[in-house]
């Protein structure tokens, strides 16, 4: 959709992503453990929405709206009602009217789009935060947890760890089609930890993964899944992390860029929006991504403009099949031919089209309610030069994410025009 009224992002803020494999969280082995405990979601949230003020130097008393993405703290914090607990973090949002979105993996991006709508019907200052901690279960449990985004009666018992699975099928349905080799997916794997590695916030900032290591199956990177039929399509590097985080960006329209007091050439404007579902009950061809096509193109065609306009991408890549899927629904290849785009060095940091810059989910992380917030704050930081050690060098024009709840089913996309 284009924009009925044109909305601005204004800055914000991440925390660190943190979860089993980054140096700084506490887990039995840490230095720290007994004497230090990892931020809570009350904690995390707190520290982004300072910081998102912090940079913005928005007052908080000028928010018009606050909306908060979050897929299950029900389950993994016992903790609901997040609308009222993002009104918690500051004394001047008491009584503001704020609310929670969910769309599993895509809660940011609803919370994004909620946002939007919000601007368009006359609010100045937005601000959109994304949130969820996932290290308070074991991998395996968090797996069932995670389960509910998809149609859980009939996919929850393919494996214990069902999303995993969903992505080996969709990994074992495009090899047989149009054959992949471990290389191809391995380069995905080591593109996100390289990306991770120049990132100090992302959750494999420290782990190092070689394309040797991501191409085979070994006991550092075991194929994990008990379902022997999938099990050997996927293995460790290819998946995303089971993170801890959140982040918040400030949204504006014209006339709130001035009340803070900020020129529009300090932002990014969101110029389209993408937003297409598809049916929880009926699962599409395992070889392609119909629903990333449907709502990637409509938010390039609302902002009139082609695949090839694009300078940046941040794509969720919840497993490196559905990047190289992905990038096929973009438009950058033809089906089949996915991993030729990133073998031939057109995504890398120094590519013609940069994708997932600070390492995506496999290596940024995903705590799964914040992604689609990350997303277009990512694209923000790049565009106005404050991405550090992984700054992309070229001008950055046009940028689009692509946020993806459930298997290819809750989809939504924005582009992104940087403000000169
Ligand atoms: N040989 C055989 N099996 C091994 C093994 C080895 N050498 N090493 C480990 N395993 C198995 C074990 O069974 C282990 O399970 P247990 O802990 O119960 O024993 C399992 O693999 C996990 O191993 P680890 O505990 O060492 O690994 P981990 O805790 O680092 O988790 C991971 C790795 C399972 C891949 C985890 O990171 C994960 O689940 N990632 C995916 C998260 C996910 O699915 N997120 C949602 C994405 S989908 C989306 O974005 C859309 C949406 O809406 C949900």
């Amino acid at each position: 959709m284009t924009l009925a009224r044109r909305a601005f992002i204004a800055g914000g803020a991440h925390t660190a992503y943190i979860g089993k494999g980054n140096p700084d969280f506490i887990w039995k082995g840490h230095k720290d453990f007994g004497s230090r405990e990892n931020p809570d979601i009350e904690q995390t949230l707190q520290a982004a929405v300072d910081g998102a003020i912090a940079d913005t130097g928005v007052n908080p008393a000028d928010i018009d709206r606050l909306y908060i993405g979050n897929f299950v703290g029900e389950l993994f914090v016992n903790q609901g009602h997040l609308g009222a607990a993002l009104v918690g973090t500051n004394p001047a949002f008491e009584n503001k009217p704020a609310a929670r979105l969910e769309a599993a993996c895509a809660s940011g991006g609803l919370a994004m789009l909620a946002g939007l709508d919000a601007i368009a019907a006359g609010a100045d200052l937005v601000l959109v935060a994304g949130v969820e901690i996932q290290t308070t279960a074991s991998a395996r449990a968090g797996g069932d947890f995670l389960a509910r985004a998809s149609h859980y009666r009939r996919q929850r018992g393919l494996d214990d760890f069902t999303f995993p699975a969903l992505f080996a099928r969709r990994i074992k349905a495009y090899t047989e089609a149009y054959g992949l080799s471990g290389e191809d997916l391995g380069r995905f794997a080591v593109k996100a930890y390289a990306n991770a590695n120049k990132n100090p916030l992302a959750h494999m900032r420290a782990a190092k993964v070689s394309l040797e290591q991501a191409s085979a199956t070994s006991d550092k990177n075991p194929n994990f899944l008990a379902n022997a039929e999938l099990s050997p399509y996927l293995r460790i590097t290819d998946c995303s992390q089971v993170s801890d985080g959140a982040s918040v960006l400030i949204l504006a329209s014209e006339a709130g860029m001035k009340k803070l007091g900020r020129s529009l050439s300090d932002s990014a404007e969101i110029v389209g929006t993408g937003h297409a579902v598809s049916s929880l009950y009926v699962d599409g061809d395992p070889t392609e991504l119909s629903t990333v096509r449907a709502a990637t193109s409509g938010a390039m065609a609302s902002a009139g403009i082609t695949v090839q306009d694009l300078n940046i991408a941040e794509v969720h890549d919840c497993f490196t099949i559905a990047e190289l899927l992905t990038y096929e629904a973009l438009g950058l290849a033809k089906k089949g031919d996915g991993a030729a785009v990133l073998r031939d060095g057109l995504t890398t940091l120094d590519g013609a089209l940069p994708v997932n810059t600070g390492g995506g989910l496999v290596g940024f992380g995903h705590p799964v309610g914040a992604t689609g917030v990350k997303q277009p704050l990512e694209i923000f930081r790049q565009m106005k030069g404050l991405a550090g050690d992984y700054q992309v060098k070229q001008p950055l024009r046009w940028g689009l994410t692509s946020n993806m709840g459930g298997d290819d089913k809750t989809v939504v996309s924005l582009t992104i025009r940087n403000v000169e």
